[in-house]
């Protein structure tokens, strides 16, 4: 099975380049088949989530034309069934756009209940409770969320809780419906307000993505587009903080600052020099970092997908530090990996206590999802000896040529698949 393989104590230095972001990429996805018109994405990160959702896409009828890496043409006008199957949905949890979508242009759709990290209960009421808003009649059986209107007339939604995904889904089922939605309490992050940007470049009228109220008025139908996705916040902020672990220099290129703000903030408050420019960040981590506080919250709060990566570095910071989940019940699920490491770190309930220990030693550990898979790999980086991490897909679900990049900065990490790979890494590695 791969593993990748670190030999840590290398201060990571010089650029790296962004991709787009994933998150934003699967809803716009999505989203790009509720016209017949042939829609441009470019900057789409090249990650299992969105390939394995184009797979999906591809199963319904979806013309997928892959222009090069990055670039990709999607005609959704032959769509031939509105069943998304559950081998699709149980490795992604992004699936569930295509019920906004689906249900958005043609007023029904199937799709089974959704997979993704294993973080904590993440129910979906906040999705099925927008669509019945507008119309939509919603049953669950047999493992299949199906939703179907007879017409879809525009509501007026309250969300209980700030949901990124309810506020996307809504939005997409509502850019078609009869008269206008609003969705208050809505999620703001960069990309509630991509896929609102996406969606009026196809003739939506989505106004106040970016704030809590977002008001939709229903347009008859959408039109073809060229559209860039935005660059990937969480890759840049997970970039940001392996320079800060490793006592590095790096610059992260092609990002919007203003996304990164929370990230930066908070590095500084640990000891860390960030400058800003217009589409860069650098990081310069040249002494020990400080202990703080910091609870996730939504944007523009600091994010829940950072939370793993920030406490790798408080980790290794002097004194004490608290980091409190407000959005995920079970995201601390790497600190028990992390311990093997030499950190010491304790979680009560959604807070986990951290005393900073001078140094994490390499050790054999695995990845228990997504970001807290890629904060790992920055504690091995960091790490005296050698560290080898499993469950890899975890990882490749969102962040593109991992170990490459991180090798571009002076890492020494690669993925092996057997003992005899690994004998000749350490060999190679000394
Ligand atoms: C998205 C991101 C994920 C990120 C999260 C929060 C994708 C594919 N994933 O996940 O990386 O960690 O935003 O920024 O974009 N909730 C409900 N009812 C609902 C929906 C959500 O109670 O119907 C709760 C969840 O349990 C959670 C909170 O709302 O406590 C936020 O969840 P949400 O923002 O929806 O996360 P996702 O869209 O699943």
């Amino acid at each position: 099975m791969e593993q990748y393989a670190i030999k840590g104590g290398n201060p990571l230095v010089g650029e790296v380049e962004i991709g787009g972001a994933k998150n934003a990429a699967l809803a716009i996805l999505a989203a790009s088949v509720m016209t017949d018109e042939t829609v441009l994405i470019e900057n789409m990160p090249d990650v299992r989530d969105t390939n394995v959702l184009l797979q999906a896409m591809e199963s319904i009828g979806v013309i997928i034309e892959r222009i090069d890496r990055h670039t990709v043409k999607i005609n959704g006008a032959h769509i031939n069934g509105l069943v998304i199957d559950g081998d699709y949905i149980k490795r992604i949890r992004a699936g569930y756009y295509l019920l906004g979508a689906l249900l958005g242009k043609y007023k029904k759709a199937e799709v089974a209940f959704p997979g993704g990290c294993n973080i904590g209960s993440r129910p979906i009421d906040q999705h099925i409770k927008g669509f019945k808003a507008l119309g939509a009649d919603v049953d669950i059986a047999h493992g299949l969320i199906k939703a179907e209107a007879e017409h879809l007339r525009g509501g007026h939604i309250y969300m209980d809780v700030v949901t990124v995904g309810a506020t996307m889904n809504v939005m997409m089922a509502a850019v078609m419906a009869e008269g206008q939605t609003i969705i208050e309490n809505a999620a703001k992050e960069p990309h509630v307000v991509d896929l609102a940007n996406f969606l009026n470049s196809m003739g939506a009228n989505i106004r106040g993505a970016g704030t809590d109220v977002i008001r939709i008025k229903g347009v008859q139908k959408l039109h073809s587009t060229e559209y860039t996705i935005i660059p990937d916040q969480i890759e840049a902020g997970t970039f940001m903080f392996a320079a800060a672990v490793t006592r590095g220099d790096v610059t992260v290129k092609n990002v919007i600052p203003k996304h990164l703000e929370s990230i930066s903030a908070k590095l500084i408050e640990i000891g860390c020099e960030v400058e800003e420019s217009d589409d860069a960040v650098r990081v310069v981590a040249a002494k020990r970092l400080n202990h703080t506080q910091v609870k996730t919250l939504p944007y523009p709060g600091f994010p829940t997908d950072m939370q793993p990566q920030i406490a790798v570095a408080l980790g290794l910071s002097s004194g004490t530090s608290i980091v409190t989940e407000s959005i995920f019940e079970n995201r601390f699920k790497y600190v028990d990996e992390l311990t093997r490491m030499g950190a010491s770190i304790k979680v009560e309930s959604n807070t986990a206590i951290i005393d900073g220990v001078d140094r994490y030693t390499g050790a054999s550990i695995t990845a228990p999802d997504l970001r807290a898979g890629a904060a790992l790999v920055i504690a091995g980086l960091a790490a005296e000896g050698i560290t080898t991490i499993d469950e890899i897909r975890y990882i490749e679900r969102g962040y593109e040529d991992f170990p490459l990049k991180l090798r571009m900065l002076g890492a020494q990490i690669e993925v092996v698949d057997t003992e005899k790979d690994l004998q000749k890494f350490k060999l190679r590695v000394g």
